[in-house]
């Protein structure tokens, strides 16, 4: 229920899932705490407007070729929208600011990717706020990553000295056409977010007490860590995909903490010898599993079609395969046991809040160094390190949810969800953050 509206506040979110997600969760709890809210977004991966009306929408043109828009490499896309959408975006911006008819605008709120909204805020002097979506951890690593690429150009299992536990495998490098985009783009993500005014976290202090503070003390502005923002509300309608309600018709037919779920979220990619590996690893595993392959996520093909023939039909109702599953619903339905993830931040916090253990496989950027956190700091979660191969696949998902080691993660993951339900009640620390966010933004 909101309370009565006293600013408005304008969000900015990159348009892809995981960082859209995060952003409307975000203005979700800020409409509670009475803020009326807008939301600029690109033309390119749009949210779905009328499940939010009480928000108010504006599309501004990001300038991209539809060539441009389906390339799989994200820093091309983040550099060029970078540049596209600063006249938009600006005047889109002033025209909310001159609205007299409006409640006043308190400020803006973008992700940290859009580095040019900074000075676009300065020039019609209105205070940023940035949202980083993923973990601190990660975000520390991006702020290393352009001083510690010569240092730690190819010793892959070496220690990085400066960010431990991390190998030089974990640093969170992003393919791209152009490396020199991606160590440019992190260091204006990173110049600018020190120039705004504060940093709002979906993490929590218990989670990440060192990072918090380092960030803290690096960055001299203020920091809100209110996360995980998805515990704040029933299971969220942010998705861009249709979600496969069969997932859950489906787990109800399983044994309790019996099904590994695997999902690689909305942006990882896999080639078909992987896709197989991935395919044998599961049915050898004999355990049940509820699998999402996204189309597009095998190179190359539509969805199923390089699966063999009775696949998974002959694993005698051992597994289910759907395009896109209610993600939140699954962790939290008693079948799940186990989440075999690519460590998406989102998908990390959802699979910690219902105290589901995971395997991790990492693909790229942050998701390296989250992974790395999970199975070697909170100790939650296996890590598939190499090549992806049948049998170690196998190996891990029968260590995860048949064996001692298995149960000592579920122990502990239980422990860290007991700990998400004390941040977020009266007194704990997102929720104080939270309060203390709310004044800040009045304080403008
Ligand atoms: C991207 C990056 O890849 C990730 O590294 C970064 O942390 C955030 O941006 P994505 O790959 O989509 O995100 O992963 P993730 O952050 O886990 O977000 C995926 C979201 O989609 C989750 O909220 C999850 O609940 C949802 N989802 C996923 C579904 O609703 N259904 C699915 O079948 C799979």
């Amino acid at each position: 229920m909101q309370q009565k509206t006293v600013r408005r506040l304008i969000l900015f979110p990159l348009p892809w899932q995981g960082h859209i997600t995060p952003m409307l969760q975000l203005a979700s709890i800020l409409y509670t705490k009475g803020f009326s809210i807008t939301i600029i977004h690109t033309q390119f991966n749009p949210p779905n407007h009328s499940n939010y009306p009480h928000f108010t929408f504006h599309s501004i043109p990001d300038g991209l070729l539809e060539s441009e828009s389906n390339t799989s490499d994200v820093i091309r896309l983040l550099t060029l929208m970078n540049i596209n959408c600063i006249t938009p975006f600006r005047d889109c911006l002033a025209k909310l600011l001159a609205d007299v008819s409006k409640t006043p605008v308190a400020c803006l709120i973008t992700d940290a990717m859009w580095h040019f909204t900074q000075s676009v805020a300065e020039i019609l002097k209105t205070p940023r706020i940035v949202l980083r979506t993923s973990s601190v951890c990660s975000f520390l690593a991006f702020v290393a990553l352009p001083h510690l690429r010569e240092k730690y150009l190819s010793i892959q299992e070496e220690p990085v000295q400066e960010l431990p536990p991390l190998k030089v495998k974990d640093l969170p490098m992003i393919a791209t056409r152009n490396s020199e985009d991606l160590y440019q783009l992190l260091s204006l993500g990173v110049k600018e977010a020190r120039a705004s005014y504060g940093l709002i976290w979906n993490s929590f202090e218990d989670l990440e007490p060192l990072a918090l503070s380092t960030c803290t003390q690096d960055f001299t502005i203020p920091t809100f860590p209110i996360g995980p923002f998805h515990k704040y509300f029933p299971a969220s309608s942010s998705s861009l995909l249709t979600q496969d309600q069969s997932s859950i018709s489906w787990l109800n037919t399983q044994a309790p903490k019996s099904v590994i779920y695997v999902s690689f979220g909305s942006i990882a990619t896999l080639n078909e010898a992987q896709f197989l590996e991935i395919a044998w690893g599961l049915a050898n595993s004999n355990q049940p599993f509820l699998w999402v392959v996204r189309p597009g996520l095998v190179r190359g093909s539509e969805w199923l079609e390089s699966l063999p023939n009775g696949f998974p039909e002959n694993l005698n109702g051992r597994g289910h395969i759907v395009k896109w599953a209610p993600q939140e619903k699954v962790l939290a339905h008693q079948a799940t046991g186990g989440f075999w993830t690519h460590n998406g931040w989102n998908s990390t916090l959802e699979s910690i809040c219902e105290g589901v253990p995971m395997i991790c496989q990492p693909f790229f950027g942050d998701q390296m160094v989250n992974a790395r956190y999970v199975s070697h700091v909170w100790k939650v979660g296996v890590h598939l390190e190499n090549k992806i191969e049948r049998m170690e696949i196998t190996r891990a998902i029968r260590r995860l949810m048949l064996e001692a080691d298995g149960k000592e993660m579920r122990e502990r993951i239980e422990h860290l969800k007991e700990k998400v339900d004390g941040c977020l009640s009266q007194g704990g620390s997102s929720y104080q953050s939270l309060e203390n966010l709310t004044s800040y933004i009045l304080s403008f």
